[in-house]
């Protein structure tokens, strides 16, 4: 329930394992590319998060048939007749726009309601429109409502003028059943990219340099059903290693796919924490109160702006100053007020934070107002003296599949009291 709230008390040393369930933001493209082909696609890993949950129902409503298997999720698409997805359920999360690319290959025809706004920013999809129109698609954009159509999709050379990760996954899904090759140029290089490439090659699509700033995509006459298992949170296992080092602890995260976590670990290593790497898991030891530094967020392989919050959490607790700058989305300051009130010393100037680090956080009522930072909230509340009640934590649910259960197995004590007042 959005309106549950968590009970956490703080100060308590995290220590152990925790398994990282599979990316949030590569099974959303994976179930938007299911629908490319008439068939059974068998996903694995698949977490069971809000956000999954509204991309199936996006999906149904579309004539799809989705359920979860034992620990497969197997999406049917051979019915998928209609191209247009009820607003309500449109509005219900902003990456259900990537269905644009897909039904247009499929059906030739979309008429979706821009997925508008949220928390963190204006969420413009210029960048996904403009390479359409390049690959001779009618786009026409009235009363908040995008409607698209073509009869055939032709390849095209399109240059991104931001490395847009739904915009390069629209356009990849878009191009695998173009008459003719397709060139994005200054395209996003995210993990979650490979991982569309990888099962779209297994579906029999032709694309190559995802993880690169140029991907080239050969258009194919038909796609073929097929299985694939999804790649590790990235995010969320850079959540775990930060309040392993904010609660000076000593915690393996499992199910990683570690060069993902370059970035994170590199700032970890500089702020003083030790962390060692295995083929499928990285371990993160305290060492003591951590030093400030600077951090600013920038496309994949830069800091992941998904991870911004969380370190404004830890570096609110630094020795020292820190600063942090936001690039990529214009609004993604929203935890700094609640951080503030559990005694954080942050100023902001436009996208650039100045944190001068305090010894401790102190419990407080808090909420969180978006995913991210819900997430940096409860890292603060582990760490902070006294307890935290933390409202709307149906934010953090569309992020992390049972966060609770993953950290009371490490020792934290976390309630989760659901509005109707039961525990
Ligand atoms: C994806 O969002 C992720 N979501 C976001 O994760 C992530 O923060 C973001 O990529 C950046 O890494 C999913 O994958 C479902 P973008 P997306 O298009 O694709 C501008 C989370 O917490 N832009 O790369 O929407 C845009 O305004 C979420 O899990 C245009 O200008 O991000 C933004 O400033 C939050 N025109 C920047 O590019 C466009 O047409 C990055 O946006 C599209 C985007």
């Amino acid at each position: 329930m959005p309106m549950d709230r968590y009970v956490i008390t703080g100060k308590q040393r995290l220590e152990g394992k925790i398994r990282t369930s599979g990316a949030k933001n590569a099974s959303l493209p994976l179930l938007a590319a299911s629908l490319l082909v008439e068939g059974k696609s068998t996903l694995l890993d698949i977490p069971r998060l809000a956000d999954i949950f509204s991309m199936i129902e996006v999906l149904e409503n579309l004539g799809a048939k989705v359920d979860f298997q034992g620990e497969a999720l197997i999406v049917d698409s051979t019915d998928v007749s209609r191209w247009e997805v009820e607003e309500t359920l449109m509005r219900q999360m902003r990456a259900s726009n990537l269905i644009l690319g897909p039904l247009l290959a499929r059906n030739g025809r979309v008429r979706l309601s821009k997925p508008g706004g949220c928390a963190i920013g204006s969420r413009p999809m210029d960048q996904h429109i403009k390479g359409l129109k390049e690959m001779g698609v009618k786009v026409k954009e009235r009363h908040g409502y995008i409607e698209a159509s073509v009869d055939q999709l032709k390849g095209a050379g399109i240059y991104l003028d931001v490395p847009s990760v739904g915009a390069t996954e629209n356009l990849m899904m878009a191009a695998v059943l173009a008459k003719g090759t397709t060139t994005i140029y200054n395209a996003a290089r995210e993990p979650e990219i490979i991982d569309l490439q990888n099962f779209l090659n297994k579906m029999g699509a032709k694309i190559r340099g995802a993880g690169m700033d140029v991907i080239r995509i050969e258009g194919v006459d038909k796609l073929y059903p097929t299985e694939h298992t999804v790649i590790p949170d990235r995010i969320e296992a850079g959540t775990h290693m930060v309040a392993a080092v904010m609660t000076q602890g000593d915690v393996e995260i499992t199910n990683v796919i570690p060069e993902h976590l370059e970035p994170v670990s590199a700032k970890l290593r500089q702020a003083g924490a030790d962390v060692s790497i295995g083929d499928d898991y990285i371990r993160v030891k305290s060492k003591g109160r951590i030093k400030g530094l600077d951090c600013k967020t920038m496309p994949h392989p830069g800091f992941p702006t998904d991870m911004q919050p969380q370190f404004m959490a830890l570096l609110s607790i630094a020795e020292g100053t820190s600063i942090i700058t936001e690039t990529i989305f214009e609004n993604r300051f929203q935890h700094v007020d609640e951080l503030r009130r559990m005694g954080a010393h942050i100023t902001l100037e436009g996208r650039t934070a100045v944190i001068r680090g305090v010894d401790t956080l102190e419990g407080a009522f808090v909420e969180a107002t978006d995913l991210r930072a819900g997430a940096a909230l409860f890292l603060a509340a582990l760490s902070a003296e006294d307890a935290t009640v933390l409202e709307k934590i149906g934010h953090i649910d569309r992020g992390y599949e049972n966060l609770a259960e993953k950290y009371r197995n490490l020792g934290a004590k976390v309630l989760r009291v659901s509005s109707e007042g039961s525990v």
